[in-house]
């Protein structure tokens, strides 16, 4: 078989003149070696592509692959996640994780708590905010918590992002209009535990591997998992594995509703209650084998990152309805 690996490198953007935050999201090269290694273990003849604009010469040039193991994030718009599968749609290759659909609805975190309300899955109170005269209209209690609707990597969180009054919302939510260029998503600040839970498989056959919580600690900015903590995780972060049914069963009903697919992660964070929120899903979850979430959550459950690899090829087999066990 052969397989395509669709990616963005953060060394090709930086040496482009790109921010560091620009590429906060993007690939090194580590990634794509480890994905490689598990594609290559099962005997696929693997091309590595790259971005959006090397797949499409390619595509025009007519070459095709059995399906594309797809990590792209893309950079502009907020359907960025969703443009390497629109284009791989458009020539009926299969590719890794959620449909094109999804993948745009999940990088809108407005929409997306829309859509979890729905299906009975608690967010926190939100509010969109569009343009400055929209804050005027919010109605939820204070403190309040202000991100960009569609970042990651906790682009824009920082000390700054708990609310307590009316003036420093208008001041925050200018400054994340300005500076991200996408409406600011306003939401009662959860002031509880927070987790992120690992999930593979879809529809009935998806399952929560693990959850893990995340602690500040020492210099760590105390309110909220922000840009600079996650930064520097390894001094102001502890990940512990737990085990918290409630949390679990959120996570999993979110990652059905939305129907995801493969393999990824939920974040849940708890309110002044100790109920479990909803905060955000990662259909395309980092899979860098030593420092994104979801490779580290299967290290400290002793589920091999190979494993996860697999599962998350077999998930794509198994939509193309070939039979090629898993090694
Ligand atoms: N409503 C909220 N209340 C409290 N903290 C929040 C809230 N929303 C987000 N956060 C904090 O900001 C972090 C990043 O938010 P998240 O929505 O997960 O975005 P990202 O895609 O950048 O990870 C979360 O891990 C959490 O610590
Ligand atoms: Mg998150």
């Amino acid at each position: 078989m052969r397989v395509g690996l669709t990616y963005d490198l953060r060394e090709n953007y930086l040496s482009k003149g790109y921010s560091a935050e620009n590429v906060a999201e993007f690939d090194c090269i580590e990634t794509i070696e480890a994905i490689e290694k598990v594609l290559l273990s099962r005997n696929f003849e693997v091309e590595r592509i790259g971005c959006l604009d090397k797949l499409m010469h390619k595509l025009i040039a007519g070459e095709r692959w059995d399906f594309v193991f797809n990590i792209a994030e893309g950079l502009y718009g907020i359907g960025r996640e969703a443009q390497v599968p629109a284009l791989l749609d458009a020539y009926r290759i299969p590719f890794t994780f959620s449909s094109t659909e999804i993948l745009a609805v999940a990088m809108d975190k407005g929409l997306t708590n829309a859509v979890m309300r729905t299906y009975g899955v608690r967010t926190a109170d939100f509010h969109v905010v569009r343009k400055m005269k929209d804050v005027e209209r919010i109605k939820i209690n204070y403190p309040l918590f202000v991100k960009p609707i569609a970042e990651g990597t906790s682009k824009g969180i920082d000390r700054n992002s708990k609310i307590d009054c009316i003036e420093v919302l208008r001041e925050r939510c200018k400054y994340i209009l300005d500076t991200f260029h996408q409406p600011a998503l306003v939401e009662e600040f959860l002031s509880g535990r927070e987790f992120t839970v690992g999930i593979t498989g879809t529809g009935d056959e998806a399952k929560v591997i693990g959850v893990m919580e995340i602690s500040m600690i020492g210099d760590a900015d105390k309110q909220a998992y922000t840009y600079e903590n996650k930064k520097q995780y390894e001094d102001r972060m502890v990940y512990t594995i737990v085990t918290e049914p409630s949390v679990a069963r959120l996570a999993l009903k979110a990652w059905q509703s939305l129907h995801c697919m493969g393999a990824g992660r939920v974040d849940i964070r708890m309110n002044h209650n100790n109920e479990p929120c909803f905060l955000e899903v990662n259909p395309m979850a980092g899979l860098n084998p030593e420092y994104s979430d979801l490779p580290i959550l299967c290290r400290k459950i002793g589920y091999p990152y190979e494993k996860l690899i697999n599962d998350i090829i077999n998930d794509t087999l198994s939509r193309m309805n070939v039979t090629q066990q898993a090694n």
